[in-house]
C-alpha cells in the first residue's frame, strides 16, 4: 500500500472518486522562479544543486511553497544515470547536457566501467530522504528515471542532438550493439529505480520523450520491451507508473499492451480521442500547451476548461503540462492555472 493512499493524486490514479483534479506541473522546479536562479547561481551551476542533497531538496520544495502543488518530484536529473557508468555529465547554460565519452561501437561499450556500484547516486537518495521528511506524507514524492531507449539517444550522441545522426544510423546499421546498450541502460536503471523506492518516492515516473522518434514495430522493439522489463522487476507492486512519451496518438495500439497506471501525453494528442481508443485501463496525465502559459488569462481559462471538457469522466486524470515548464514563463501564470483548476474541475469531477 502507498504510504499515503487517501491523497487527491494516489486516488485519481486508482480512479477513486475525487472532488478536483490533482496537478504538478513537469519541470515545476527551474529556471522560471527567481528563487531557483539564485540558488543555482549560488551553488555554481545545475549540477552542484542535484549533487548536493540539501540544496536539491531545498529547490524540490521551492515550488511548493509557492503554489498549491498536488505532488513533489525529486530535483535531479535522467541523466545523472551516467555516474554508473562512468561517464562525466556536464550541462553546458543555454546547450543542455554534454557527456566526456560517447557509445557508438561495441568496444565504446565494453571499454565502460559499468559499475554494479548504486552508491555513486548516493546523493539522489539522500535527497528523496530529505525531500520525504520535508514532506511530512502531506503530498507524494515522484521520483523518476529516463527509459533506456531516451537515455540511449544522449549516451549515443554525447548531448542534445537536434538530428540524432547516430542514433538513427546504429539503428540502420548495428541493431545488435542497440540493444546491447539498451540491455545495460535497463540493468542499471532497474537497480537505480528500486534504491529510489526504497529511499520512499511514492510515485515513479519513467520518461521516454525521445520514443517519438520511433515508430510501429521499431517504438515496442526498442523502446516499450525494455520498459517491460523495468516495470516487472520493480520491488514494490504497489508503487504506481507513470510513462511519459511524446505524441503518443499515433502509438496507441501499442501502448494499450503496456503495463502501467498512468500515461503521460503531451499537448499534440487529443486527451478525449487518446481515452477512447486506450480505455480505462490507465489514468492519463497531461496536456497543457506550455506556450498557452504566455497568453492572457482568458486564454488560459479557455484552454483548461477546454481539456477538464474533453477528458469529460470524474476521475482517473492528473493535469500537467504536455512538455517541461519553460524559462520564459512567468510564475503567476502558473498560480492562475491552479486556481483555475481548483474552480473549475469540481464540477467534472463529483458526479
Ligand atoms: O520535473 C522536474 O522538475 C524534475 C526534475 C527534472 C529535470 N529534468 C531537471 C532539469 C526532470 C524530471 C528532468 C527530466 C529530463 N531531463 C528529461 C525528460 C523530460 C523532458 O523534459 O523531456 C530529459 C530529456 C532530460 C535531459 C536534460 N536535462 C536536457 C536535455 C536539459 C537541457 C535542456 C533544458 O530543458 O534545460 C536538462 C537540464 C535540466 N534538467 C534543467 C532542469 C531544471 C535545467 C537546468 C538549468 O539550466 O538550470
Amino acid at each position: 500500500m502507498s504510504s499515503i493512499p487517501n491523497h487527491l493524486l494516489i486516488k485519481a490514479i486508482n480512479h477513486e472518486p475525487i472532488d478536483r483534479t490533482p496537478i504538478w506541473v513537469m519541470r515545476q522546479a527551474g529556471r522560471y522562479l527567481p528563487e531557483y536562479i539564485k540558488l543555482k547561481n549560488k551553488a555554481g551551476g545545475f549540477i552542484n544543486l542535484i549533487k548536493n542533497p540539501e540544496l536539491a531538496c531545498e529547490i524540490t520544495m521551492q515550488p511548493l511553497n509557492r503554489f498549491s502543488l498536488d505532488s513533489a518530484i525529486v530535483f535531479s536529473d535522467i541523466l545523472v544515470i551516467a555516474d554508473m557508468i562512468g561517464i562525466n555529465l556536464s550541462f553546458v547554460e543555454n546547450k543542455g547536457p554534454v557527456f566526456d565519452k560517447t557509445i557508438t561501437t561495441q568496444s565504446d561499450l565494453e571499454s565502460l566501467q559499468v559499475l554494479d556500484d548504486i552508491t555513486k547516486l548516493n546523493y539522489v537518495f539522500q535527497t528523496i530522504k530529505l525531500i520525504k521528511k520535508e514532506l511530512n506524507n502531506k503530498k507524494p514524492l515522484i521520483g523518476f528515471i529516463g527509459s533506456p531507449w531516451t537515455v540511449a539517444t544522449y549516451v549515443i550522441e554525447g548531448n542534445s542532438s537536434k538530428t540524432f545522426k547516430n542514433v538513427l544510423h546504429l539503428l540502420k546499421n548495428d541493431v545488435s550493439l542497440m540493444h546491447n546498450i539498451l540491455d545495460m541502460l535497463t540493468n542499471i536503471s532497474i537497480k537505480y529505480l528500486n534504491k529510489q523506492i526504497e529511499s520512499g518516492i511514492d510515485v515513479a515516473m519513467i520518461f521516454d520523450t525521445w520514443g517519438s522518434l520511433l515508430s510501429d514495430n521499431d517504438y515496442e522493439i526498442f523502446s516499450l520491451n525494455y520498459i517491460k522489463k523495468i516495470k516487472n522487476s520493480i520491488i514494490n507492486k504497489d508503487i504506481p507508473i507513470i510513462y511519459y512519451v511524446r505524441e503518443s496518438g499515433g502509438k496507441i495500439d501499442f501502448l494499450k499492451k503496456l503495463n502501467v497506471d498512468v500515461i503521460g501525453i503531451d499537448s499534440t494528442t487529443n486527451i478525449r480521442e487518446f481515452k477512447n481508443s486506450i480505455g480505462n485501463k490507465f489514468a492519463l496525465q497531461g496536456n497543457l500547451d506550455v506556450d498557452i502559459l504566455k497568453s492572457d488569462k482568458k486564454t488560459i481559462y479557455n484552454s483548461v476548461n477546454n481539456i477538464l471538457k474533453e477528458y469529460n469522466n470524474p476521475s482517473g486524470h492528473i493535469f500537467n503540462l504536455g512538455t517541461g515548464i519553460t524559462p520564459d514563463i512567468h510564475p503567476d501564470k502558473v498560480k492562475y492555472l491552479i486556481d483555475v483548476l481548483a474552480d473549475v474541475s469540481p464540477q467534472y469531477n463529483v458526479k
